[in-house]
């Protein structure tokens, strides 16, 4: 139940964290030149440090959740049968109700749900059109024979901008890909919520309708990437006008309503440590992607997950939209992120839903794209404090496979990811510090 109603006399009080915390896990302290010598055998690549050497960690908020009880207790009502697990049909009715997809094929994590999407949708020579890209996503249409194409807003390629809603697709730039290709070699249009590599930049319904009208015009399909549906739900709720007295359940349905079909990774939204799924309206896409999902991650009522685990994707699916929860997460990342602006540090604003990204040319302008400054950045605070961060630019965005070069993204970022439920006001205090001193 809510104790707020969310109205703007109310949004001024302060709040704590809707939940209190009935088990932990201890963290080891290091020194600094214990941290020395881990970076150094990480290559300076904090993907390669052990977990036991970092103190807070915020490489991602993926798979990193703390469980509710209630999702514990779901673990303990598994039905570990291999075909028909009750389990199963408990998550399809949350996906159901919760996204109202019709179809769903369980995988073991998004990009479980995004390799099989792929292989059914995308032939050889198509174009596929996104509000950014992600990194596994982006991948699988490659190796589906697709090509990319980025049609979201220029002002999600300026962390400086403060439009509200960067997350956007810009029509016109749509419109081009279209008359350009031809809508027969666009197998759909893939919509990120919350769009992790803008900075966690949400899409508005305003904008995602006219997406669907021009999707509708030419007879293309919308996927949606549903993995932080509902945080873009609450900047909704927030931002949006007309959208503040509709519940973040109303506003996640909404958004699903305008497309057809999703992947998702629960590891982030769905506050569970591991689990994922492909949803889909289409009765024959369906029958594919469950021919499919047998061959590369288990029979279509399990897909890749325990039954256990599909029992807490289930119910973290409803713990993700209730607003208290929602709150407390995004209201935590923009106290992290104000902290930082207040000390001038340069982060890409506005602060965005699953953490706080900061702009590593501006951190360190006399550092040239091709010496990886977000990477040094991010090692950098590992050295100071222990904080663990991830590197999100030259290095994440890869080399184009056709000429091997970098592809020096315009975003050269460094992300603060903050896991759901784990850590305090404390251990934001303490990262925040850590940074301000690097800086
Ligand atoms: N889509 C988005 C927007 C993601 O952020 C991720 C994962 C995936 C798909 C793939 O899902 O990991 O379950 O296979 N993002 C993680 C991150 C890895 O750290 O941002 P997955």
């Amino acid at each position: 139940m809510s104790t707020d109603d969310g109205t703007p006399a109310q949004r001024t009080r302060s709040w704590a964290e809707p939940f209190k915390i009935k088990m932990v896990e201890p963290l080891k302290m290091t020194t600094r030149a214990e941290r020395e010598v881990a970076i150094r055998e990480a290559g300076y690549n904090t993907f390669l440090l052990r977990s036991e050497d970092v103190y807070i960690d915020l490489l991602t908020d993926s798979g990193t959740n703390a469980m509710s009880d209630r999702q514990w207790a779901g673990m303990m009502l598994g039905d570990e049968a291999y075909a028909g697990s009750r389990n199963f049909y408990h998550l399809e009715a949350a996906v159901q109700e919760l996204y109202g997809y019709r179809h769903l094929v369980p995988t073991h994590q998004g990009r479980g749900a995004e390799h099989i999407l792929s292989k059914i949708m995308i032939s050889p020579g198509d174009v596929v059109p996104g509000n950014m890209y992600f990194t596994t996503t982006r991948l699988h249409q490659e190796l589906a024979g697709g090509t990319f194409v980025d049609v979201i807003i220029d002002e999600a390629h300026d962390p400086t901008n403060l439009h509200p809603f960067k997350g956007n697709v810009d029509l016109a730039k749509l419109q081009r890909v279209i008359e350009q290709h031809g809508a027969d070699k666009i197998p759909y249009v893939c919509i990120a919520t919350a769009v992790n590599m803008a900075g966690g930049q949400p899409i508005s319904l305003a904008n995602l309708r006219e997406v669907r009208a021009m999707c509708d015009a030419h007879g293309i399909r919308i996927i949606h990437d549903a993995t932080r549906v509902a945080e873009n739900a609450f900047f909704i709720k927030e931002r949006e006008p007309g959208c503040a007295d509709m519940t973040i359940a109303e506003i996640v349905r909404a958004i699903c309503d305008l497309t057809d079909g999703c992947t998702m990774s629960a590891k982030k939204d769905a506050l569970v440590n591991i689990g994922g799924f492909l949803a889909l309206n289409d009765d024959d896409l369906f029958d594919a992607a469950r021919n499919m999902v047998v061959i590369y991650e288990g029979l279509h009522t399990y897909g890749g997950m325990a039954g256990r685990d599909m029992e807490a994707v289930s119910i973290g699916l409803h713990e993700s939209v209730e607003y208290d929860h929602i709150r407390a997460r995004v209201g935590q990342v923009a106290y992290l992120g104000r902290k930082l602006q207040d000390a001038g540090v340069p982060i890409v604003v506005p602060i965005g839903s699953h953490g706080v990204f900061l702009d590593a040319r501006a951190f360190l302008p006399h550092l040239d794209q091709d010496t990886y400054p977000a990477q040094a950045l991010a090692a950098e605070i590992y050295l100071d404090s222990g904080v663990r961060t991830m590197e999100r630019g030259n290095v994440s965005s890869g080399r184009d496979p056709a000429t091997g070069e970098n592809r020096h993204p315009r975003l050269e970022l460094v992300r603060i990811t903050l896991p759901r439920r784990v850590y305090t006001q404390a251990h934001m205090d303490v990262t925040a510090e850590s940074i301000v001193e690097v800086y």
